[in-house]
């Protein structure tokens, strides 16, 4: 475990051993309350190279006024247990000092228009608080392969972009969302849940299966989502932010002449928690 970027450049410049037809060095970002859907990325990464490093930092930048930065879970001891038991080598949590010489960056990374739509018209800040510190992580660690989560398919599609915009060399390894049995997708922020609220939760998954279910039958993109708010209009004590069908290439709207796989996208919140989910449907098939 390094917990500065001196410590964490000396251990990078060790030689890695290992299977050289691997690649050298993966990473996965995270902020930690690692949970499974974190753990399936590092397994990934773990089957695919040499040298895992995982990262954990709650990035202010990325939280807007009124968010929930301090009330964070913040479980550092738990996390480097369950990491170690998955075979990780290096553990960058970093300090807010070190990653913010001084305070907040002058110098920062913008997601342009991608990060003003759907999550961004709700947290508009949040997406140039992410780029700007996977911009700075990916500087520090220089990694071959990097693991993120379709969980967070906007935030996924935007690094994406931002690597080509940036030229950076690593590669970008998409992973699916890791759900419970009963469909709820896993989240740190699941921990604010009571009971009562986890069961009013699965909404979001139900209205997901709904969308792809109509499809299936042959929706066109208007009515699987028209389907997906249904499930939402009938169920009390939640509140939806966004539920679209968009090309997931664009994250644009699919109009009622889109065909092929579309992705569901959804934002809602259960009292004070607000969570999103996302699916793939294929939409023209039936
Ligand atoms: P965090 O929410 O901790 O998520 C870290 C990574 O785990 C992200 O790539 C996310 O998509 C993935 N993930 C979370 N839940 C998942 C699930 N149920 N199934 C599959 N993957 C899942 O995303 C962030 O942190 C931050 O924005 C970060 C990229 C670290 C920048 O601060």
């Amino acid at each position: 475990v390094v917990h500065t970027t001196e410590e964490l450049r000396r251990v990078l410049n060790q030689p890695v051993l290992g299977d050289e037809s691997l690649a050298q060095r993966a990473v996965v970002m995270t902020m930690g309350a690692l949970h499974a859907g974190h753990m399936e990325l590092v397994n990934q990464a773990r089957s695919q190279a040499r040298q895992v490093v995982v990262t954990i930092f709650v990035n202010p930048l990325q939280f807007g006024p009124g968010e929930d930065y301090d009330s964070y879970p913040r479980t550092l001891e738990a996390d480097v247990e369950l990491l170690s038991e998955h075979g990780v080598d290096i553990v960058f949590a970093p300090t807010l000092e070190d990653m913010y010489p001084g305070g907040d960056p002058l110098v920062r990374a913008t997601a342009g228009k991608l990060g003003t739509v759907l999550e961004g018209e709700f947290r508009p800040t949040h997406f140039d608080g992410v780029v700007t510190v996977v911009n700075k992580l990916l500087n520090l660690i220089d990694p071959d392969l990097a693991f993120f989560g379709e969980k967070d398919a906007q935030q996924l599609l935007i690094i994406q972009r931002m690597v080509k915009d940036f030229g950076h060399r690593v590669e970008i390894c998409p992973v699916p969302i890791v759900r419970q049995a009963d469909g709820l997708a896993l989240s740190s922020r699941n921990a604010y849940l009571t009971t009562e609220e986890r069961e009013i939760a699965l909404t979001l998954s139900r209205a997901l299966f709904a969308a792809r279910h109509a499809a299936e039958v042959g929706a066109d993109a208007l009515e699987a989502r028209a389907a997906a708010l249904k499930v939402f209009a009938d169920q009390p004590g939640i509140e939806v932010d966004y539920c679209v069908v968009v090309d997931p290439d664009t994250i644009a709207d699919a109009g009622d002449r889109f065909t092929g796989e579309a992705l569901v996208l959804v934002a809602a919140r259960v009292g004070r928690t607000r969570l999103i989910d996302n699916m793939r449907i294929v939409i023209g098939s039936a």
